[in-house]
């Protein structure tokens, strides 16, 4: 059996206004699958080593429709064996799911001699999100594998736009110690918007967009906002809008909810920000008897990749 070790990174997704259509990668955190491939006989089995919970039965993990929508594609028999060796928090709202579909298709891909495109990889990583949220999305997996930030301009037929982030780009993120479901978040979104509230999004996606291309950080900060996801699911995250008020005054770009949540993500133009940044979280966190996990570091350019250890 041939194997490979494999890192692929956190990610934010929706980014304010793009709710299930855009995405970005963090640097310096993510996790790592070994990957073994024979070719011959089917088969796919996954090992957990991360020391995080992870379901046990084979059907409940993201991995599996991920994996088993690519073999379906390959068309031979294959031999899978994937190794969780190091898992970011699941449910953290910062693509703990997308990152173990990514790297376990881009690891399953190198060692198959690469029959498919990154963008192929991104649709057959996200039948892994249907699994949790219901809905197949592409907004964590898409920058998990090809890094930046990722737009899905159409998911019938699926278009997927890779933008490079500015140099100058950090994000802070912290993870509070309260559980919020996809599904839950998922449920509680309104199926049908006011126009006016429509006229304002696709004005913000495409500032952010645009923000992303020209490489200009003030644009991309004052369209990160969202009217119509987040007045729903700020409700899940204690004292949202006076953490909002505090992240801003420290130099912030913008804040926002991670995902489906409950992390919160703020961007900032230098990483000192970023450090300021995550301590206010952390304390608004402490003040209500939250604890919570803080992240700062690049906004990254690098995707899913090969590692040695
Ligand atoms: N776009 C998704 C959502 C990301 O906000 O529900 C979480 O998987």
């Amino acid at each position: 059996m041939k194997r490979i070790k494999v890192f692929a990174p956190g990610t934010v997704a929706n980014l304010g206004c793009g709710f299930d259509v855009m995405g970005l990668t963090l640097d310096g955190v993510g996790d790592v699958l070994e990957i073994g491939v024979e070719e011959g006989l089917p088969g796919l089995e996954i090992h957990n080593l991360s020391g995080v919970s992870l379901p046990s039965q084979l059907d409940d993990n993201v991995i599996t429709p991920a994996v088993r929508a690519m073999l379906e594609a390959y068309g031979r028999p294959v031999r899978v064996e994937v190794s969780v060796l190091r898992k970011i928090a699941p449910g953290s709202g910062i693509g703990s799911s997308a990152a173990s579909s990514a790297a376990a298709v881009y690891g399953v891909n190198e060692l198959l001699g690469r029959p498919f495109s990154i963008e192929r990889l991104v649709e057959f990583a996200m039948q892994g999100e249907a699994l949790l949220g219901g809905v197949a999305h592409a907004d964590n997996v898409g920058p998990a594998l090809m890094g930046g930030v990722v737009l899905i301009r159409g998911y019938e037929p699926f278009d997927i736009v890779r933008l490079p982030v500015p140099d100058n780009f950090f994000y802070a993120v912290v993870h509070p110690d309260i559980v919020v479901s996809t599904k839950e978040a998922r449920a509680v979104l309104p199926h049908e918007i006011p126009l006016s509230q429509a006229v304002k999004q696709w004005g913000n996606v495409g500032g952010l967009v645009a923000g992303f291309a020209l490489r200009d950080v003030a644009l991309i900060g004052r369209s990160m906002h969202d009217a119509v996801v987040e007045p729903y699911r700020k409700g899940f995250i204690p004292g949202y809008d006076r953490l909002k008020e505090s992240v801003l005054s420290q130099g912030a770009l913008a804040m926002n909810i991670a995902g489906s949540g409950p992390s919160v993500f703020a961007l900032a133009s230098d990483y000192a920000a970023a450090e300021r940044i995550v301590a206010v979280m952390e304390r608004h966190f402490a003040d209500l008897g939250i604890g919570c996990r803080t992240y700062a570091g690049r906004v990254s350019n690098a995707g899913a990749r090969v590692v040695e250890s």
